[in-house]
């Protein structure tokens, strides 16, 4: 039976006896089973049609026409490793290093965004001789396991924190210690990681790399104060270390302004590593790093060959020229700074309106929204955050959540996504808030104006969430 025929229950009971629970799935409650995606929207087994808000891997849109047909054309005549002579591995890295600063001239290819940030801590400790990674907070860089080791967001939950991995403050100016009204938080922030740095070096320990999302994506949606990754690498240079650009979920024109997040610094700022996944491929298992000639040969100096039997292969480099082109020849980046600036303008408008929204920041289509239950300490409204993601899946749009507080909207759709859709997603939105709060205040109204008299008014506000499917007590919109 073809998988697209078997009914969804089927599919779930399937999965669950087969796949690990450690495989999540979105929406575990009611999961979606999708067997169909076309530019920004995902169809499942029924037909209905959902807006993926979420997905920055499908980057030109689910199957675009020109990729899937570069690498069939490409399958149908040649897939092998890259100790043969091909150009499509020298075009590709030719084309890449195009987008990149002159100094960031060598390049390995690889499967995944996580082979990248290995290979990345790997060169950095061959050129250091250091062995030490400064990280910042709630960070993920990737599921190996030296990756999980400078993973905050992983490791807080596992064993702890190695002896080799020191962990700065996120540079979050609107939840973290200094925030909008501070007169300097990139210099305060970047002081961070000196001090960070500091207290290593008097332990002993040697600095090898510090590794960062050019926009911290992860811990949800962060925009770092100008100046700050500038004078982090300063810092770290000074200690000996690399500065790797983590580019996985940021790169390749998403934010808008400029094809790589690092490039939000200024024109001088050049980490010593970029790293690169996901959007690269839309879909298909391509990764790449990019270096200077300096680390590469330091590297090369080891004398071990750098094999990757799938990195590089003509197929994958015939998709990464192929997502290339479709960026320049459909206009993306710039498509993403319209599209963003219009959904973060409404979403802003929305602030006004409905105070469970604390911030709404972003740039092209990297955009957070920050849900907060209170205005004073600006705490996580994590409840509200699902209930509220829930409630758009009913509406045939998905979005997620994220941060450290679980309370973060992530906008980071494929580039596709048009002023519609943006206009489409705020109109549901507000609706959805605009309800909520109408049974908070019906709640209160409840409480205030026909309280029985032998019911503590609290009790009443239980009861009458409790009888909502969604709502819990914990709600304070
Ligand atoms: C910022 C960042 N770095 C690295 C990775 C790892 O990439 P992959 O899952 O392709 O191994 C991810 C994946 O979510 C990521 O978000």
């Amino acid at each position: 039976m073809a998988a697209d025929t078997r009914a969804k229950a089927v599919t779930l009971d399937l999965r669950r006896r087969l796949l690990s629970s450690s495989c999540r799935l979105f929406f575990p409650e009611d999961p979606v089973k999708i067997i169909r995606g076309q530019g920004q929207y995902l169809y499942d087994e029924q037909g209905r049609e959902y807006l993926d808000c979420i997905n920055n891997v499908a980057h030109v849109g689910h199957c675009h026409p020109t990729v899937v047909q570069a690498a069939h054309e490409q399958n149908l005549v040649l897939n092998t490793n890259s100790r043969y002579l091909h150009d499509n591995i020298v075009d590709y890295a030719q084309r890449l290093s195009e987008t990149l600063p002159e100094q960031l001239s060598v390049f390995y290819f690889l499967n995944s965004g996580s082979e990248a940030n290995d290979l990345a801590l790997r060169l950095a400790r061959q050129y250091t001789g250091h062995q030490d990674v400064v990280v910042l907070d709630h960070a993920y860089h990737g599921h190996l396991s030296s990756l999980i080791d400078i993973s905050p967001y992983k490791f807080r939950n596992l064993g702890g924190q190695k002896e080799w991995v020191h962990v700065a403050p996120l540079p979050d100016t609107y939840r973290g210690p200094y925030r909008e009204d501070h007169p300097n938080p990139a210099e305060a922030y970047a002081n961070e990681v000196k001090h960070v740095i500091s207290s290593a070096q008097q332990k002993g320990r040697k600095i090898a790399a510090f590794f960062a999302e050019s926009l911290p994506s992860v811990s949800g949606q962060i925009i770092p104060p100008a100046g700050y990754f500038s004078q982090v690498a300063e810092h770290i240079r000074r200690a000996g270390g690399l500065f790797v650009a983590d580019e996985i979920q940021v790169g390749f024109g998403r934010i808008g302004k400029h094809f790589w997040a690092f490039q939000l610094e200024g024109e001088d700022f050049v980490p010593d590593i970029v790293t690169m996944g996901k959007s690269i491929g839309n879909g298909h298992p391509v990764a790449c790093m990019a270096t200077t000639q300096a680390v590469s040969r330091a590297f090369e100096a080891t004398g071990v060959e750098y094999f990757n039997t799938f990195g590089g292969n003509p197929v994958s480099c015939a998709v990464g020229l192929a997502v290339l082109d479709v960026l320049k020849t459909e206009q993306l980046q710039a498509h993403a700074t319209n599209v963003g600036s219009f959904l973060l303008e409404h979403l802003t408008q929305q602030k006004a309106k409905h105070p469970i929204i604390g911030d709404v920041r972003g740039t092209g289509l990297f955009i957070g929204v920050d849900l907060i239950k209170d205005e004073t300490l600006r705490t996580p409204a994590t409840e509200e955050a699902e209930y509220l993601v829930s409630r758009l899946k009913e509406n045939y749009i998905l979005l997620s959540i994220d941060g450290p507080g679980r309370n973060i909207l992530k906008f980071k759709p494929p580039m596709c996504f048009s002023v519609d859709n943006a206009q489409h997603v705020v109109a549901k939105l507000d609706d959805i808030l605009t309800d909520m709060e109408e049974k908070v205040r019906s709640c209160e109204t409840l409480r205030i104006k026909h309280p029985p008299e032998d019911t503590h008014p609290t009790q009443i506000l239980l009861t009458r969430q409790q009888d909502d499917t969604h709502l819990t007590d914990k709600t304070s919109v």
